[in-house]
């Protein structure tokens, strides 16, 4: 399985990497594919480095790990290209960084996830990836003992699975929330967001069984 990441930054090369450890082919999408030549390296030949629309069409599953704001240009780029694929969506509003939209995104009340969806109409969008900064991605994957919780929530439940499989690789523990609308129980400012808590714990704090 080849996986698509937009973006190669804190999380899309944080993640990238412990995929690539994990033996799947990355193809990063960037703006300047030539700048991640150094970074590349360390990779051990699974990874590539393109522009984002080289990342989604060779991709059997994508990964955003973009600034907010970006979605807008990037939605409209890659839109044909990604089709039905499944999409992980780590991506969250920070501001004041991410202007209107990452505002707007925030305001709903239904979740961040409802900002991005109608941009990709086609997409299986799964949050994934976007409760847990990138230094503790770094530091505590394949930890010893309960491991950290990724809560995952998505429409389709083959992408779910797919994501849950992927995060498990990545030495985490999936924790799937359900559909796409229960994504905001874990947006910014929830309890689980940001909180270093282990699979269990997200499970408590989230009524999951
Ligand atoms: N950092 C964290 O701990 C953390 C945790 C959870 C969620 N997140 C979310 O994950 C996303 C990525 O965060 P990050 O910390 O990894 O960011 P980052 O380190 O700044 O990396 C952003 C990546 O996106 C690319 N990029 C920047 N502007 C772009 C644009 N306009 N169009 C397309 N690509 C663009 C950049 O490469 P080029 O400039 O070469 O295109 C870069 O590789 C954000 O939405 C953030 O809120 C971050």
């Amino acid at each position: 399985m080849r996986i698509g990441i937009l973006g190669a930054g804190m999380i899309g090369g944080t993640v990238g990497r412990l995929w690539a450890d994990a033996g799947y082919g990355v193809t990063f999408g960037v703006r300047h594919p030539e700048r991640l030549r150094p970074m590349l390296g360390e990779f051990g030949g699974k990874a590539r480095a393109g522009s984002a629309i080289d990342a989604v069409d060779g991709a059997d599953i994508v990964l955003a790990a973009i600034p907010f704001r970006a979605w807008p240009d990037v939605a409209a780029e890659i839109g044909a290209t990604l089709g039905d694929k499944a999409l992980l969506d780590a991506t969250v509003p920070d501001p004041p960084r991410d202007g209107a939209f990452g505002d707007a995104a925030l305001a709903r009340g239904d979740g961040v996830a409802f900002a991005v969806a109608p941009l990709l109409p086609r997409a299986k969008l799964v949050r994934a990836f976007s409760t847990v900064m990138w230094t503790t991605l770094q530091s505590q994957a394949h930890r010893a003992g309960d491991r950290i919780g990724i809560p995952l929530a998505g429409d389709d439940k083959e992408a779910v699975a797919l994501a849950a499989r992927l995060v498990a690789d990545a030495g985490f523990d999936p924790v799937v929330v359900g559909p796409l609308s229960q994504s905001r129980r874990f947006d910014p400012g929830a309890a689980v967001f940001d909180s270093d808590m282990s699979g269990p714990q997200v499970r408590a704090a989230l009524g999951v069984v």
